[in-house]
């Protein structure tokens, strides 16, 4: 796979850097593929580019970083890799999440928690309260995380509220779906990043990035380093934001 050379180098504004990336770190199976390694060393790989994306993200003024980590499709892959999966999670929370806090960092998981190991969620719940008040940078990790999914539970909790007499349908308007899902409080993402070459959003923040700039890189994720991260940014400086409108918005 070709370096991201296809783009040409960026000038990083730092004082602009977009308030709130999200990106979906795709490609560990196949850059363990290529050096005939099993994927569980791709994932594992993968854990150390994350964990250098999240310092990146702190030194350059990125206020909202969003990792796509476990998808609500994602159970349909083979057992092992799972197990495989869920202990790296389980590693990342025991080794990272002091030195996470200690930074400043706000932890928040988003996507469904029903039904998961009961020793993960007593770990989100724990990683999420330790870190509330931290403002430095809010690492949104999307865990067993589907877009049509969560707008689902949205729209099932408006309704139940509706059936129940406490709210008026003809009241309900995008601000208010947007109060019941997972990122409530939250910026939208103005720029999404993908690895891997694949250029699809695999039900990621379907309705957080409707005006989202989409950055598609031909590296994998265990390759995303900080110039990676920084050729984003500055492809998503070029882009001219109109959000519907006719003069293009600078801004985040
Ligand atoms: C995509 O690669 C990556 C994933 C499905 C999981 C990403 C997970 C991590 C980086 C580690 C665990 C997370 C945390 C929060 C510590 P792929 O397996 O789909 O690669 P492929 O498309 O090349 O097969």
């Amino acid at each position: 796979m070709p370096a991201p050379d296809a783009l040409a180098k960026p000038v990083v504004d730092y004082a602009a850097a977009p308030e709130h990336v999200a990106v979906i770190m795709d490609g560990n199976g196949r850059w363990a593929a290529a050096r005939g390694l099993p994927r569980s060393e791709g994932h594992r790989r993968g854990v150390a580019a994350l964990r250098q994306a999240v310092r990146t993200a702190g030194e350059l003024g990125i206020k909202v970083l969003t990792l796509y980590s476990f998808s609500a499709e994602n159970w349909s892959r083979p057992a092992e890799e799972i197990d495989d999966l869920m202990a790296l999670v389980k590693q990342f929370v025991r080794e990272d999440l002091d030195e996470l806090h200690r930074s400043g960092v706000c932890v928040r998981v988003i996507g469904d928690r029903s039904g998961l190991d009961p020793e993960i969620f007593r770990m989100i719940c724990e990683a999420e309260e330790l870190t509330r008040a931290n403002d430095r940078l809010t690492l949104v990790v999307a865990f067993n995380y589907g877009g049509r999914q969560e707008i689902a539970r949205a729209a099932r909790h408006l309704a139940e509220q509706a059936a129940a007499g406490r709210l008026d349908p003809m009241s309900i308007d995008a601000a208010m779906v947007e109060s019941q899902l997972d990122t409530a409080g939250l910026p939208d993402p103005s720029l999404v990043i993908r690895t891997s070459g694949e250029q699809r959003l695999s039900n990621f923040l379907l309705w957080q990035s409707a005006y989202a700039e989409f950055v598609f890189l031909p590296i994998h994720w265990p390759d995303f380093d900080r110039a990676a991260f920084e050729l984003a940014i500055g492809e998503f400086h070029r882009r001219e934001r109109r959000f519907g409108g006719l003069t293009a918005r600078t801004g985040s």
